[in-house]
């Protein structure tokens, strides 16, 4: 399965699939692209020679097509991607993209919930027990069928920070794990969390 990463920012989730996908036998990255030219997750990618792609414009859906379609990509996963993908690349791609999100879906999600603020608002709300989830993107954020999710507690004492840690280790195991199980099946499946 040939597998395009979108991203944002700094890339640890990029670098988790890197690492778990291996050899690339069963899934290989052969695109990285990013809204933002300096974002270090592009670095990563040019260090391991994948392709690396700042989109001249985000919102462009032609530009957006015309990498996908050139790299032959069977699976567009959101790793930190922070805007929203156009309609027509969601419409063309459907049941092939998927976003991992730093909270236990349908909680803690919508438009302006990414990185830290989530997990503030999981500290605000007192709730005893966060995670992530890994789900089928739609045209709406965080919306769209869960594929897997894993589950972390809030302890005493945990500041936004130590949670975003606590939680970014379940992602970098869900994420590739389900990348890879959707090479095994052709497709993006749900997954049991224990299997992961
Ligand atoms: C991750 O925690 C990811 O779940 C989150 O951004 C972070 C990116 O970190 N995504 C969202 O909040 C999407 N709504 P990374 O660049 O180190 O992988």
């Amino acid at each position: 399965m040939r597998v395009a990463v979108a991203v944002s920012g700094r890339g640890s989730n990029l670098e988790a699939l890197f690492a778990r996908l291996g050899n690339g036998d069963e899934a290989r990255i052969v695109l990285v692209l990013s809204d933002r030219p300096d974002a270090p997750a592009l670095d990563r990618a040019r260090e391991r020679n994948v392709a690396a792609l700042a989109l001249r414009d985000w919102r462009s859906a032609s530009e957006w097509l015309a990498a996908l379609e050139a790299h032959s990509v069977d699976l567009l996963v959101l790793a930190g991607f922070l805007k929203l993908v156009p309609s027509e690349v969601i419409a063309r791609y459907r049941g092939r993209i998927i976003n991992v999100h730093p909270a236990l879906l349908p909680a803690f999600g919508g438009k302006g919930m990414y990185g830290i603020r989530v997990h503030e608002a999981v500290l605000r709300s007192g709730a005893a027990e966060t995670g992530c989830t890994v789900h089928l993107v739609e045209e709406e954020y965080d919306r769209g069928m869960i594929l897997a999710q894993a589950r972390v507690p809030v302890l005493p004492g945990d500041n936004a920070e130590a949670l975003a840690a606590r939680v970014l280790e379940q992602e970098h195991r869900l994420l590739p794990a389900v990348v890879l199980a959707a090479a095994r099946a052709g497709l993006p499946v749900a997954i049991e969390s224990a299997r992961t």
